[in-house]
């Protein structure tokens, strides 16, 4: 028992988690015994994995493991230190080279996370005068950014161009100095990827600048993965991305951006300043998923993720199942009810697919859904064996006929 003087506190912290779990909202962490990877070890079983941000397989790659190895035999653990008093090692500015090469930026700064790049990038950007527009559904990290951010906000429907635009006009009628248009580049809990070209267009008519966080687009998406954009065929001022996901799935974020910008950010960005420099393990892991990623093995993995993708959309769609539309690995199974999406997940588990129920309030109330997640790692037989579990689950709870 916590020795407290104050037990109301604690009282009111049990009773929240309590009215969590009367929600059917709780979310347990499963404890996997495994590498990453296609098939994991859940409770004691090999089950096939399809809610990781593991596009192209290469957490768990043998290869990006053992130069993460390598990295840590060379540089150690760590550098104790933040970049700018003795955290600065030669593989530090080796990651920032490669990734601001392949997507095609003059320079990058590295997080911890793309949360902390996505919370570092506003506030030493803009200011009062300034204003920035962000897409409704941005993700939590841009959220919370924009919140340390004095500049003014406004906010735009998730891709809807003609409210972009009036809030753009509004921005503009209000007389800012800057603007900046924040958005995801694909959206995380529905798949959908960001009208870039579109907004490329708004951006330059009102005279505003994009960021882009490509999360769940860096390395598969567009031409060589470059991502949403690119994807697009548009350029934009900043990315923000993670090496989480897609690039090996170790940890740690990055900006991309034009050099005079990050290297004002390298003096002002917080999280930055006042937080640790990036494992040598994480450096060198990543650096090996950016060689594959940006080569022809990626193309490969690429087309490989891509064809899981239509297999899976077009066979679950066959079998009666409400999806959400798109070409994104991630492909959501639309359920509505929280404790439903629950019901489903573990059922599937039990048949030997592991995914998770997304409800309030990672998704709005009623919108609960199965977010499944393609890898290039799948094979066409796991695509198959994960539909006919979600048929047969789908058929016991009454989702489909
Ligand atoms: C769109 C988006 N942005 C940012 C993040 C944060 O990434 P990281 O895990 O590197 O902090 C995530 C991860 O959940 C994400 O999906």
């Amino acid at each position: 028992m916590t020795q407290s003087a104050n037990p109301a506190f604690y009282e009111r912290v049990s009773a929240e988690l309590a009215d969590i779990d009367a929600q059917g909202l709780t979310k347990p962490e499963r404890v996997i015994a495994s590498r990453q990877g296609p098939v994991i070890s859940v409770n004691g079983r090999d089950v096939l994995n399809f809610c990781a941000n593991n596009y192209l397989g290469l957490a768990g790659d043998e290869r990006v493991t053992q130069a993460g190895i390598k990295a840590q035999e060379k540089w150690g653990a760590g550098t104790a230190s933040v970049r700018f008093i003795c955290g600065t090692l030669e593989i530090h500015k080796e990651l920032e080279r490669a990734i601001a090469d392949y997507l095609g930026f003059e320079d990058t700064i590295l997080f911890a996370a793309a949360f902390d790049a996505n919370g570092g990038i506003f506030e030493p950007l803009f200011s009062a005068e300034d204003a920035i527009v962000s897409d409704s559904l941005n993700h939590a990290s841009i959220i919370d950014g924009v919140r340390l951010c004095k500049a003014k906000r406004y906010r735009f429907a998730n891709s809807d161009m003609a409210d972009l635009e009036a809030q753009l006009k509004q921005a503009r009628a209000d007389g800012a100095r800057d603007i900046i248009i924040a958005t995801d580049g694909a959206f995380s809990m529905d798949g959908y990827i960001g009208k870039l070209d579109e907004i490329r267009k708004l951006a330059d008519q009102y005279n505003a600048l994009i960021m882009v966080d490509d999360c769940h687009a860096t390395g598969f998406l567009g031409p060589k993965g470059r991502g949403s954009f690119a994807h697009n065929g548009v350029k934009v001022d900043f990315v923000t991305g993670t090496f989480g996901k897609a690039l090996g799935g170790a940890m740690g974020g990055f900006i991309c951006a034009n050099g005079d910008v990050v290297s004002l950010l390298k003096q002002r960005a917080r999280p930055y300043l006042f937080s640790n420099a990036l494992a040598p393990a994480v450096c060198g892991s990543s650096l090996e998923a950016i060689r594959i990623a940006a080569g022809e093995e990626g193309d490969k993995l690429r087309e490989q993720l891509f064809a899981n993708a239509q297999r899976f959309r077009s066979k679950m769609a066959d079998a009666g199942f409400d999806l959400l539309p798109g070409e994104h690995p991630i492909i959501p199974v639309m359920l509505g009810d929280a404790k439903l999406a629950q019901d489903m997940a573990a059922r599937l588990l039990e048949l030997g697919v592991y995914v998770i129920g997304f409800s309030f309030p990672v998704v709005p109330r009623g919108a609960a859904r199965i977010r499944t997640q393609m890898s290039a790692a799948h094979t066409f037989e796991q695509i198959d064996q994960a539909v006919a579990a979600f048929t047969q689950a789908g058929k016991e709870l009454g989702v489909i006929a």
